[in-house]
């Protein structure tokens, strides 16, 4: 048998708000493997988020193969726009549901959970999670503000988050990022230059492979997934057409559950991955392959 074992291991998830994402899959799977799995929630989504999880609507998808439950180690608040809450406009942070959590920055997430576990805390670290208030628009009718909100919050967060959180890693650590194909080729919807993102995530996944490498000994690797029914696609409103278009034209015509990511994120995470890094991995049901539409040839 050659196990995934991540027994003694220590994850952060971030971008966990409810179970029908990836960043919830990818915690569970970790959990199956052993790990202690702690969750970074956005403030929005924090009260719900616990909520549910107190009345047992998840305690379902919470159960692990074992019968044992997914049970969060901490649920830490997250907005992953900031790097520190100097930088939060003072109307965000005097809002309801940002001044009852404290410092939700990225460097307040490193400070609690260097405060929580001290040093050498983390051995996996998951950035799960994005934002584009206009990926409704095409790109030529995207504004300054809303291609710099995406790319900000989608994928100059992860920058961030191996800064900060790199320090607080285990030598073998492994950083996982989700990404999507629109980097690459021309997804008509996937706008307000949530596409540039996704580029800008991959490419920074190759130089953030070498340089945090080289500083903290951690791979840095990051998921191309194909589009999945969460909350967060639902807000691109066109998701369950690509949901279908990509069953019709994959080579594998299932539709993709989230519950596969979470097991290549397992492995990723894993010593059976010590080789990998820098790499962009897909799991997408072979659909990258593919050059033309399997209708177009009856
Ligand atoms: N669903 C798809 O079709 C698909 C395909 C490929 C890649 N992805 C990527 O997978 C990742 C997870 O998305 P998902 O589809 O599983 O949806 P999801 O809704 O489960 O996850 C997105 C999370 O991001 C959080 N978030 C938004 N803005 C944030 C911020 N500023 N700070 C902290 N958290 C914030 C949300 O609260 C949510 O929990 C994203 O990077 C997404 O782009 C999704």
């Amino acid at each position: 048998m050659l196990p995934i074992d991540l027994t003694g291991r220590r994850a952060l998830v971030a971008g966990v708000a409810d179970d029908a994402g990836f960043g919830f899959a990818i915690a569970k799977a970790l959990a199956e493997a052993g790990a202690s799995v702690c969750v970074g929630t956005w403030p929005p989504a924090l009260g719900i988020f616990k909520n549910l999880l107190e009345r047992g609507k998840m305690d379902e998808s919470r159960t692990l193969s074992g019968g044992a439950m997914l049970d969060f180690e901490r649920i830490y608040p997250l907005d992953a726009a900031f790097d520190s809450m100097e930088e939060m406009p003072a109307e965000l942070r005097e809002n309801k549901r940002y001044r009852e959590v404290g410092d939700c920055s990225i460097q307040g997430l490193a400070d609690r959970v260097r405060a929580d576990f001290g040093n050498g805390a983390l051995d996996v670290v998951v950035h799960s999670l994005a934002n584009g208030p206009e990926v409704k628009k095409p790109l030529l009718e995207t504004s300054r503000q809303g291609y710099l909100a995406a790319v900000s919050a989608s994928a100059y967060s992860l920058v961030s988050m191996v800064a900060r959180l790199g320090p607080l890693m285990r030598a073998g650590g492994s950083v996982i990022s989700l990404t999507y194909m629109a980097s690459e080729k021309v997804i008509p919807g996937y706008g307000g230059g949530m596409s540039s993102a996704k580029a800008a995530l991959e490419s920074d996944t190759r130089t953030l492979a070498f340089e945090a490498g080289r500083k903290y000994g951690i791979r840095v690797n990051t998921i191309s997934a194909g589009p999945l029914a969460s909350r967060a696609a639902s807000a691109i409103g066109i998701i369950e057409r690509m949901v279908q278009y990509v069953g019709e034209n994959a080579p594998l015509t299932d539709h993709l559950e989230a519950r596969e990511v979470g097991t290549t994120a397992a492995f990723l995470s894993s010593p059976l991955a010590s080789g990998i890094t820098g790499s962009t991995v897909y799991v997408d049901k072979g659909y990258h392959a593919m050059g033309m539409a399997v209708g177009a040839v009856g």
